[in-house]
């Protein structure tokens, strides 16, 4: 086996078609799939993580929102956003005229990555191949949750609800048709606001953060 055969890319899942079809039929609420995804072993992360984290919501939310992974506190928590990103997450919703309890909320990658530093567990982005195996948890929510509207929050986001890389700044501010009749709005992930909360330049970013979860909301 040569050196290209043996990454794990060459291991990845087709993108075409739905990878859920086989595992669809057992799973019609969205309480049977967050057992699944307790059971779930389809990359190492579950290794490390305390615990996988579900999307969680309105069961017919007309828009969902999708980030990246939990951080910390998510995976101590067992719930999406519940973090300091959580918190700037629940005001921008707020100042976009929504609610969070109408929404769903959920994470491309459902298990926690980080690098243990001393005491600490710092965040690790996860990887292209992490990011494909976990895609069947979200294809799912999608298929039960029947979302409109797809916010995605980041580039691994992104890639996680189009299945293709693209940046945030080529598709921001408009909507784009998504395979099952659904539309992708794509915009920053909030942590990215928590890291530039010192820059001048952060109220025009949190405004354009509103701006694009209020084009969800019309
Ligand atoms: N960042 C995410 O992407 N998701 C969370 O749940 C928390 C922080």
């Amino acid at each position: 086996m040569n050196a290209r055969s043996a990454t794990p890319a060459a291991k990845r899942p087709s993108r075409k078609g739905t990878q859920s079809a086989d595992v669809l039929p057992k799973i019609r609420s969205l309480g049977a799939l967050a057992e699944a995804e307790e059971e779930c072993t389809r990359c190492p992360l579950y290794r490390f993580a305390t615990q996988v984290v579900p999307g969680e919501g309105k069961s017919r939310a007309r828009i969902m929102l999708v980030g990246e992974q939990p951080g910390d506190k998510e995976d101590i928590a067992g719930r999406p956003f519940v973090g300091p990103a959580g918190r700037l997450l629940d005001d921008a919703i707020v100042a976009a005229g929504l609610e969070r309890k109408e929404l769903f909320i959920t994470n491309a990658v459902k298990h926690f990555k980080f690098e243990q530093r001393g005491k600490r567990r710092l965040h690790k982005k996860p990887n292209p191949y992490e990011i494909e195996r976990c895609r069947i948890w979200l294809d799912i929510e999608r298929l039960l949750v029947r979302p409109q509207i797809i916010v995605a929050m980041g580039a691994t986001a992104i890639r996680s609800v189009t299945g293709r890389a693209m940046t945030i700044a080529k598709l921001r501010g408009r909507l784009h048709p998504l395979a099952d009749g659904a539309q992708m709005i794509a915009t920053i992930h909030p942590s990215y606001l928590l890291r530039i909360r010192q820059d001048p330049d952060w109220p025009a970013q949190q405004k354009l953060f509103v701006r694009d979860l209020k084009l969800a909301r019309r």
